[in-house]
């Protein structure tokens, strides 16, 4: 395969995630990062620029330039990454598709739901891929674990237990430093914090996992360490269609968690529990009562999620490889749009569809708060 060639907006000096995602993308070599607008600072974008060897035409001040100077080259890039703060995904996405570019954006997509559905609507008209990066979902076992559903082994799901628990939150005065910060203040995070952070990637792990959709919900986001303006421990009950329950839990304040997203599904023949710091392994128990733990790379994963896995059993793989496998689906649906071999049966990777509906789902959560915690329907 062709290598691809693409850019990416943020991944500055400090930050956090726009270099996971460049090391992500080249777990497989199949793409590689030639433009960029890595800062709001021209200076630290050149700096960033320079390090990563891109060509200083191509080093950017700012995203308006860059997605117009980049579709005018007949060698402009092939798809944009978006790893700016949450305030500006929404102009930064729309540019790069206005432009003809596809997106591949971190979560959550945006701040409105207005935004998200312009977004989508965009990216349909011009027939653009776009992936929001829920990193968990690439990891094998979270492949897995959709797979063993949509095939009927657990049966009718009855309800689903679902967190996100973090520590890094817990003191007062002590903001997390630059990644902290913006997700604090309410003119940068969209008047949400723990839920719109960690809460999207618990509604997408469960929609994606169980295929279920919310019917309504019932949100209680409090603000409980001192000095802070924005939500930072949430629990939110959950009815899906068909009459499933659910209950999610996010918090910023719970010392002893790092990145603890686990999952518990309960069905009518069965349970699965999954824990995303645990992620080479998934425990399924049976009707009987039957504990079974299989591991990612040994028997009894399902062909379609084992596909994805790059060492042998016990070579542990992680976060960036599932990172990388998200990135894999996406590169090759790229790759067969461009030689006409696509299908969106390809597409394996959550979709700005999945985005919109985080962002429906956060919304859903500000209103019930607001109204004094009562249901609000989807
Ligand atoms: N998928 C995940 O698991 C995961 C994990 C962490 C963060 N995220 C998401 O990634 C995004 C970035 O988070 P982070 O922690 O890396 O933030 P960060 O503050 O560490 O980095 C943001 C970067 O964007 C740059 N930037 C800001 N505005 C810009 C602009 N207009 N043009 C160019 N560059 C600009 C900043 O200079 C900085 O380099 C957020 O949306 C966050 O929710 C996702």
């Amino acid at each position: 395969m062709a290598k691809i060639q693409y850019g990416m907006v943020g991944g500055g000096p400090g930050s956090f995630i726009g270099d996971a995602h460049r090391r992500a993308i080249n777990l497989d070599g199949t793409a590689t990062l030639v433009a960029g607008c890595f800062s709001r600072t021209v200076e630290k974008s050149r700096q960033t620029g320079q390090e990563l060897g891109i060509d200083p035409d191509r080093c950017y001040a700012t995203y308006e330039e860059m997605a117009k100077a980049e579709a005018a080259r007949p060698d402009g890039i092939r798809f944009v990454v978006v790893v700016t703060p949450n305030v500006s995904h929404y102009p930064v996405c729309k540019a790069f598709l206005e432009a003809g570019i596809p997106v591949a954006c971190d979560k959550p997509l945006c701040l409105t739901v207005e935004q998200a559905e312009e977004l989508q609507r965009l990216a349909e008209e011009k027939d653009l891929l776009f992936l929001v990066t829920y990193t968990y979902m690439g990891h094998v076992t979270a492949k897995h674990i959709r797979e063993t559903i949509r095939s009927g082994k657990l049966g009718k799901i009855r309800t689903v237990m679902a967190e996100y628990p973090q520590g890094w939150l817990a003191h007062e005065g002590d903001w997390g430093g630059k990644q902290g910060e913006w997700r604090c203040d309410p003119e940068q995070s969209g008047g949400v914090n723990c839920l719109g952070d960690l809460g999207t990637h618990v509604e997408n792990a469960v929609a994606t996992m169980t295929g279920l959709k919310v019917r309504r919900l019932l949100a209680r986001m409090d603000v409980v360490v001192p000095g802070r303006v924005l939500d930072d421990n949430d629990v939110v009950l959950v009815e899906y269609e068909g009459g499933a329950t659910g209950v999610y839990w996010t918090s910023q304040f719970a010392i002893g968690h790092d990145n603890d997203l686990r999952v518990r599904i309960y069905g009518e023949k069965g349970s699965i529990l999954w824990r995303q710091e645990e992620c080479e392994t998934v425990i399924m128990i049976d009707e009987d009562g039957t504990l079974v733990e299989r591991h990612r790379g040994g028997g009894g994963i399902e062909p379609g999620a084992a596909a994805y896995g790059r060492l042998p059993a016990g070579h542990t793989e992680g976060w960036l490889e599932s990172m990388g496998n998200l990135y894999r689906s996406f590169v090759r649906c790229l790759q067969a749009k461009a030689d006409g071999t696509f299908t969106v049966d390809m597409v394996d990777f959550p979709t700005v569809a999945d985005g919109v509906e985080g962002v429906r789902f956060v919304h859903a959560c500000l209103e019930s708060n607001r109204r004094g915690n009562v249901w609000v329907e989807l």
